[in-house]
């Protein structure tokens, strides 16, 4: 499979999908309630569609993985994982920070992801083996070595009143060691933040494939290191994840590790 081929097709369903979210967000918006918290827009739904019409249109045999739609298998090893809105309380409320997330995963190794933030006109892109980039402009992870010099970031999963206990004692750790944590609301940026090098280290717990699989990839192109808390490696279903620039990896997992705290 030609690797150009297939990033070529993301970027176009990128596009299909982040105009459409952009001419949704000063109109009235329908929004239902997918859980207590979890919303779901016309947005999303409008998104999603004409990004998987684009992958259909070049890919019908590959199995296909998105948020709303869930999964359609196919007839190929390749699959795609869509985010159409990753964001999707932020975008709600009139608040900008969102983005539409694709990966295209082949037997658990993405080879392509894209991230792109369409208000702040930001494009992250990662092919395997060829680098991060933004906007044209490669993509390298931070150099902070201590916890203490690091911004930090994380988010908190809509089932967050389950298990509220660890969560707040993880976020305490973290905010005492480090200059700070941010809550930006799209753990699909977040990642990209990473791999950008505004961020030092983030980490959540509960995410889905959808939320995770391309900027996994990209901060994995821009040098750093991602895991769950009990460093195993990424996979796109794993339930916790902790993305860093790889120097404070170590201290992030034993910050995060709640054993004997409890
Ligand atoms: C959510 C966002 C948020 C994270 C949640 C995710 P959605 O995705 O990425 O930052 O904290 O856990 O579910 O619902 O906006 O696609
Ligand atoms: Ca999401
Ligand atoms: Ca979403």
């Amino acid at each position: 499979m030609d690797l150009n081929h297939l990033k070529a097709v993301a970027l176009a369903a990128a596009h299909e999908g982040g105009n459409f979210i952009r001419s949704r967000l000063d109109r009235t918006r329908r929004i239902e309630h997918k859980g207590e918290i979890d919303l779901v827009t016309e947005a999303d739904l409008g998104a999603e569609k004409l990004i998987i019409d684009t992958i259909r249109t070049s890919f019908p045999d590959h199995t296909i993985l998105s948020e709303e739609q869930g999964l359609t298998a196919g007839r190929t090893r390749y699959q795609w994982i869509i985010d159409p809105l990753d964001g999707t309380t932020n975008f709600a409320h009139g608040l900008t920070t969102c983005c539409v997330s694709i990966a295209v995963v082949k037997e658990n190794q993405p080879l392509v992801g894209i991230v792109w933030s369409l208000f702040s006109e930001e494009l992250f892109l990662a092919v395997r083996g060829e680098g991060a980039f933004l906007n044209g402009r490669r993509l390298s992870v931070s150099d902070a070595d201590q916890v203490q010099d690091s911004l930090l970031a994380t988010g908190f999963p809509y089932n967050v009143k389950e298990i509220m206990v660890p969560v707040m004692n993880r976020f305490t750790r973290c905010l005492e060691a480090s200059q700070g944590i941010r809550r930006f609301g799209s753990a699909a940026l977040d990642l990209c933040y990473v791999a950008a090098g505004r961020f030092d280290a983030y980490w959540e717990e509960q995410l889905h494939p959808w939320d995770t699989a391309a900027g996994h990839l990209i901060v994995t192109e821009a040098g750093g290191h991602v895991t769950d808390f009990n460093n195993c490696p990424f996979v796109p279903d794993m339930k916790s994840i902790l993305a860093s620039n790889g120097r404070i990896h170590n201290q992030m997992l034993e910050l995060l590790d709640l054993k004997g705290t409890e």
